[in-house]
């Protein structure tokens, strides 16, 4: 006991402080070594006093009080710069400077815009929207729909086999055979989906989309079938746009029709889009044929209807002047960020 011991203490504490540096734990354990109030060596040296002879006793008692402040005041500075460290180390973490990370934010592809523009035209007219399996079977893709296995018809679909009875749907009209098994007249309704067809280039891609439409009731007639799709056309491309039918043909309805509208781009005065004719060909149609209601339980004497069938991506590419079909499935996103 005595000065000299003040002066180790105080020695070892300076040295102590400094190599806890800005260490928070070190600090602390520095300060429970020296200022604890239960153990710290502060405590043990003022114990030191009473052993003193009385004379000692003020030296020691001033130098004691010396050393007290000057651990109280380092203790407080080196806490300071800890949490100055703290911040610093945050400002590092965090550089508030950066520019801001831009969020990816995706766009509707120019096909789900028109496949879901066209379901709110019908659904204003009271249609509902069904849909059905992309791997079909043989019966609900063809032989419901009047193309027995021979029919020269099935030649022209390229489809794409899952072993003997399955495929690849190769058109929306399947839904139709399904919906008429499961439920009967009245039925209106839009059947968009995906479809696929062994074929590739600039107007082909082996897969595609497809919109359905199909109307049975009790006395519908031709007249029907072409004032729904005039006003469905007016509605998705203009006002002012013709609509006209010519005959076609399509196993599953009879009559049947081919529907093209007005040149949208050159207002007729013929252009490369409709190949100077003035009309665009723009979906297939016809009354439904007697056999397919046979074939799916519908009575024929009672009920007559009509059906349609639509190209969503051709749609796509002559509202927004798209000029390869394959564009719309490559999955660049130069095309769909045109459509933020
Ligand atoms: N399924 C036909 C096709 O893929 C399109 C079609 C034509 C559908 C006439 C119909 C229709 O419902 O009546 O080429």
């Amino acid at each position: 006991m005595g000065l000299e011991r003040l002066e180790e203490v105080r020695a070892s504490f300076l040295a102590d402080l400094e190599r806890a540096g800005v260490d928070a734990d070190a600090v602390e354990r520095v300060r429970v070594a020296y200022a604890g109030r239960r153990s710290g060596l502060l405590q043990e040296l003022a114990g030191g006093l009473r052993e003193l002879p009385s004379e000692a006793k003020r030296d020691y008692g001033r130098a004691l009080n010396e050393l007290k402040k000057l651990v109280e005041e380092r203790l407080d500075e080196a806490k300071a710069r800890v949490a100055e460290g703290r911040a610093a180390s945050a400002d590092r973490r965090v550089d508030i400077t950066l520019p801001g990370r831009r969020l990816a934010r995706g766009a509707e592809h120019p096909v789900h815009l028109v496949r879901r523009r066209i379901e709110e035209i019908f659904l204003r007219m009271g249609y509902d929207v069904e849909d059905g399996p992309e791997i079909e079977d043989d019966w609900h893709n063809f032989e419901a729909l009047n193309m027995p296995p021979d029919h020269p018809a099935r030649d022209d679909q390229d489809t794409f086999y899952i072993g003997a009875s399955h495929l690849l749907r190769t058109h929306t009209s399947p839904v139709q055979a399904r919906v008429m098994e499961s439920r009967q007249p009245p039925i209106r309704i839009v059947v968009p989906g995906r479809v696929y067809r062994r074929d590739s280039d600039l107007r082909h891609s082996p897969m595609f989309h497809q919109l359905e439409g199909l109307v049975v009731d009790v006395g519908i007639t031709v007249g029907h079938l072409k004032a729904t799709l005039e006003t469905f056309l007016r509605a998705l491309f203009s006002d002012d746009v013709r609509v006209r039918l010519r005959p076609g043909f399509f196993p599953f309805t009879e009559p049947s029709a081919e529907v093209d509208i007005s040149c949208i781009f050159c207002a007729q005065r013929g252009c490369g889009v409709c190949s100077g004719s003035g009309w665009i060909e723009i979906l297939g149609s016809g009354m439904v044929d007697p056999r397919v209601f046979e074939a799916v339980g519908i009575d024929p004497e009672r009920y007559t209807g009509f059906a349609f069938g639509l190209g969503l991506d051709r749609v796509a590419m002559l509202q927004y002047g798209i000029p390869d079909l394959r564009q719309l499935f490559a999955g660049d996103q130069r095309l769909t960020r045109q459509f933020e």
